[in-house]
């Protein structure tokens, strides 16, 4: 009986975690839908607990799991409440390697318990080291990820790694076809073969270009939900394979997409040291450039019919989001029209303006995406470029030899003015120049973001 009631709750899980993610695609119904998520994995959990059974005994230590959960629980729940905006991927990055973790010491405390009566060919068993495997990849590799992101570790790129990646892999995939030919389990070669793994995740992020990381963390994290997808099979728990599958499909979706919106192969972002290095594309002398004072932007802002602002990763930098909404406000009380244009992959993380203009109350209905956009922009009067840099970058269209050719841009050129507000010449993630900055249309407004939408908040508040 029991049984049964915890199969019916490992389906509810299931269910909620599948509603939960699809609420999660959408920022007014986000919030509940992780909620209902949550619901669910509480729910499996207690219900494991309380009503698991194996040989007809009940979980055993369940001081230690209350206590594992306990220390867990409040770990994770500081984190999360403390971590910056900026630092979201290293946090994700973090808490991702904790997942392969669990599913790699499922196997390690699994393959011990191998029954080699049935012999080690079996689907059990290979299940057990594909678990191990890419749990151990996805725990070392998300470890060095976040070492990258908070600027502990430093890219190492070499053409060699690469190859001696390759060896390593092929040099995995056989120790665990070895491992499965023996008469039974053998441990050391089972911690052999982990150590192995947690290495290959080490050389597999190590040459990996710092600015690839989100979608780096994107991958292992959807190696984690396969991992976790291992331990679901290797047990028959229903509400561990629905979310392992969900977790390892969302990751490779969002992979996919973020690889979709830079144009950009996916073996491009693992083999091809992109951003950060020497700049490819574009020259260093393209013209002059024009500056904008506060007061002429504040009255060509104020005195346009329609506006748009192209929030990017220096907004996010300069923490500007209610500086950047207030003047928003400012503008439609004096009625010009308003919108934030949004690039899928400004920022650093899926989704980072949303959930950076989402932070300053700015209304969701306000947000462009840029397909929408892009075909309006002749219709803006002035638009304004808020430390975004490469998502506005015209080489993307008209410079084959620029390393962001044919990533989609936001077509800023297309509006009548444009303002844009950076701290330097500096250049974005992709480390190349941009010609936007010199052309006859657009006017530099020098200063941190936050800084110089003060300014520029009380300059308009004076006209
Ligand atoms: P970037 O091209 O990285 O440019 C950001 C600009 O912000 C810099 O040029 C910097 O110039 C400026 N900035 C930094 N701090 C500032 C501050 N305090 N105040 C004002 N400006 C500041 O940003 P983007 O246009 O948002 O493009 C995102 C890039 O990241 C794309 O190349 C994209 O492919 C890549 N990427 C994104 C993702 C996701 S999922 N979003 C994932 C991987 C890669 P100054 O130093 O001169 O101020």
């Amino acid at each position: 009986m029991d049984v049964h009631i915890l199969e019916i709750i490992y389906v509810a899980a299931s269910i909620l975690f599948i509603l939960g993610l699809k609420m999660l695609s959408h920022p007014d119904t986000a919030r509940k839908g992780n909620l209902w998520a949550a619901v669910g994995m509480v729910m499996a959990i207690i219900a494991t607990i309380v009503l698991h059974k194996k040989d007809g005994q009940s979980i055993q230590n369940i001081p230690w799991i209350i206590a594992a959960i306990a220390v867990g629980t409040v770990l994770g729940w500081v984190m999360a409440k403390r971590v910056q905006m900026t630092a979201m991927p290293q946090m994700v990055s973090l808490f991702n390697g904790m997942g392969g973790a669990c599913a790699a010491v499922i196997s390690l405390i699994e393959f011990p318990h191998i029954d080699p009566a049935g012999g080690m060919m079996t689907g059990e068993v290979l299940t057990i080291m594909l678990g191990l495997m890419i749990g151990s990849v996805s725990f070392s590799g998300s470890m060095i990820a976040f070492g990258k992101l908070d600027g502990r570790i430093n890219d190492i790129r070499s053409k060699a790694l690469s190859v001696i990646n390759i060896i390593l892999l092929f040099g995995l995939v056989g120790m665990g076809a070895f491992i499965m030919m023996q008469d039974q389990p053998n441990t050391v070669l089972m911690y052999s073969f982990f150590g192995a793994a947690l290495l290959y995740g080490i050389l597999f992020v190590m040459p990996i270009g710092g600015a690839d990381m989100p979608v780096v963390i994107s991958l292992l994290n959807s190696f984690t939900g396969v991992a976790a997808a291992c331990g679901g099979f290797l047990y028959g728990n229903q509400a561990m394979l629905t979310g392992g599958i969900l977790v390892g499909s969302a990751g490779t979706i969002l992979t996919i997409l973020m690889c979709q919106a830079m144009n950009r192969p996916l073996s491009n972002v693992i083999f091809g040291a992109f951003g950060g290095g020497p700049s490819g594309g574009g020259d260093s002398d393209v013209g002059t450039i024009k500056e904008i004072s506060i007061s002429d932007a504040a009255v060509l802002l104020s005195y346009s019919q329609k506006a748009a602002i192209i929030p990017g990763y220096g907004l996010a930098v300069a923490q500007a989001q209610h500086a950047c909404h207030e003047l928003e406000k400012l503008l439609e009380d004096k009625g010009v029209e308003v919108v934030y244009a949004i690039h899928p992959v400004a920022g650093r993380m899926p989704g980072h303006m949303n959930v950076l203009l989402a932070e300053a109350d700015v209304p969701y209905d306000k947000l462009k995406e840029m397909e929408d956009i892009n075909p309006e922009m002749c219709n803006v009067d002035v638009v304004v470029v808020i430390g975004a840099n490469d998502v506005v970058n015209p080489a993307a269209e008209d410079d084959p030899s620029s390393p962001i050719y044919g990533m989609p841009i936001i077509k800023v050129l297309d509006a009548k003015n444009v303002i844009v507000m950076k701290r330097s010449m500096g250049k974005g993630y992709a480390g190349i120049e941009n010609s936007l900055f010199f052309h006859e249309k657009n006017r530099m407004l020098f200063g941190d973001a936050k800084d110089s939408l003060g300014k520029l908040i009380s300059e308009v508040k004076n006209i």
